[in-house]
């Protein structure tokens, strides 16, 4: 008789204990464990030990990076220049934001590459995954697709198939006979991931599985499905616009934090050609707290538009609402605005939002955001066709920022011929069409080489 092991794992961590415990002891969350059966799999009981031996380093030949490609540039970019064969990648995002429809644009275009491709999906049926391909006009294709949720059957159709790519569609719906529970429960997904994994990476599959995300944001199911994987790419969007963004947030062949920019419509994804386009509306209009500034993400400018709302509260405390970054960063430079422009926000409200929906980290946007507020307190619009790019310290310095060069050309580009920038990045920029460049040391000298009459005007109405 099979001895059945049970142990308790963490819903959000994957420890596990074999008793019961209210907090985990590994990442502190509370009621997170749930009792799992373990039956020892077939190929776990008779397997015999095979020894293994350091190599040096040296004694390896080199191998070509020879990726495979799919031709489609946004995602081809984003994994790093094509799939890296034998790896393991997971593509998460949120319900109905265009995981599938990529995936299989994506197969098709192996498909068309002669690559050999087994589409799995455990979601939807024959029909409606024939319908979707249809509206792609992938349907003329010789793409295999199975529709299976049980593991075992998965792996034992994917050996007989010896693909070059397998799409697993999703990891959270796969659910194995070696473990008790629902699909998609922790065990669940931690022994179909890491049995995907391993086959994956000893017949050399290239594999990608699809994850979904919980309505915290991040991917449904123990942490370890993120070590374990070798690139982790988010798919977001916003259902209010059309565009959707894939975003490397890691990857062991290739660069993080490359951005990948679609079109959802009718026909499926579309490449966006040229992102900064389409993250600035108007760059003839001035609009009062409306700057522009580039960002850096990944291996690319793109440039964006900052927009502030200062106005006036009606509360005690006065309101602080970001969108498209990080919170504080907000709290932050309006205490440097304070601290060092002398200005003072405690009977505003202050809105701020990166238009398009788009989220950055670049710190190189922070002296548009600072221009922007102050634009809006003043209610002066700032001067048509300039960007702004910096950083801000602490202490009121402007600082420098990375790729000045790249981001002033693509700022050229577009029709942008002003350029605020931090003064330590003068001497390595070359002067790219620019008509002209300020160079600004600190923010103060920013703040208050502007319409200083009209600081005296914000002063008297608080
Ligand atoms: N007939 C259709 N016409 C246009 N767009 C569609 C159609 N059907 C689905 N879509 C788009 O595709 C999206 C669903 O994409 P899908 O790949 O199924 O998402 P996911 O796999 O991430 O859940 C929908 O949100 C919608 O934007
Ligand atoms: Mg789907």
């Amino acid at each position: 008789m099979v001895k059945v092991k049970t142990v308790y794992i963490c819903n959000s961590c994957a420890y596990e204990t074999p008793k019961w415990a209210g907090k985990c002891p590994e990442c502190g969350s509370w009621n997170s464990f749930e009792e799992t059966e373990i039956r020892p799999s077939q190929q776990q009981k008779g397997a015999s030990r095979e020894h293994n031996s350091p190599r040096l380093l040296s004694e390896g030949t080199d191998t070509p990076d020879i990726r495979i490609v799919s031709g489609i540039n946004e995602f081809d970019r984003v994994l790093g220049g094509g799939v890296f064969p034998g790896s393991v990648s997971l593509i998460a995002g949120d319900p109905g934001i265009g995981k599938s429809t990529l995936l299989l644009q994506v197969s098709g275009e192996f498909v068309k590459k002669n690559k050999k491709v087994l589409y799995v999906s455990a979601e939807e049926s024959f029909r409606q995954i024939r319908g979707r391909a249809k509206r792609l006009e992938l349907i003329d294709f010789p793409l295999p697709l199975l529709v299976e949720t049980e593991l075992e059957e998965i792996l034992f159709q994917i050996e007989q198939q010896d693909p070059d790519v397998v799409i697993i569609d999703s990891i959270q719906a796969v659910f194995s006979q070696n473990v008790s529970g629902a699909p998609g429960n922790v065990s669940q997904i931690r022994e179909c991931s890491s049995r995907l994994f391993r086959t994956a990476k000893e017949k050399g599959w290239s594999l990608f599985l699809v994850g979904h995300i919980t309505k915290e944001g991040s991917i449904a199911g123990p942490k370890i499905l993120e070590h374990m994987v070798d690139v982790v790419i988010y798919f977001e969007g916003d259902s209010l616009y059309q565009y959707r963004i894939l975003r490397s947030l890691k990857n062991r062949y290739g660069p993080t934090h490359e951005l990948g920019l679609f079109l959802m419509d009718q026909e499926g994804l579309k490449e966006v050609q040229n992102p900064s386009q389409l993250f600035i509306s108007h760059t003839e209009e001035i609009r009062t707290g409306a700057s522009i500034t580039c960002s850096f993400e990944g291996s690319r400018p793109i440039l964006v538009e900052v927009q502030a709302l200062v106005s006036r509260t009606n509360y005690g405390i006065p309101q602080r609402t970001v969108s498209g970054f990080d919170q504080k960063k907000l709290a932050l430079i309006l205490a440097i605005l304070e601290k060092h422009c002398g200005l003072n926000f405690s009977f505003y409200d202050v809105f701020i939002k990166i238009a398009g929906g788009l989220r950055i980290d670049d710190p190189g946007i922070d002296l548009s955001i600072a221009a922007a507020i102050h634009s809006s307190l003043v209610n002066q619009p700032l001067e048509a066709k300039a960007v702004f790019i910096g950083e801000i310290g602490l202490n009121g310095d402007v600082r420098p920022v990375s790729q000045m060069d790249r981001r002033i050309e693509e700022a050229v580009k577009l029709g942008f011929n002003r350029v605020f920038m931090p003064e330590i990045n003068l001497h390595k920029i070359k002067k790219i069409g620019v008509d002209q460049i300020h160079s600004i040391k600190t923010i103060s000298a920013l703040i208050n080489q502007k319409n200083s009459h009209q600081r005296t005007r914000v002063s008297e109405t608080l």
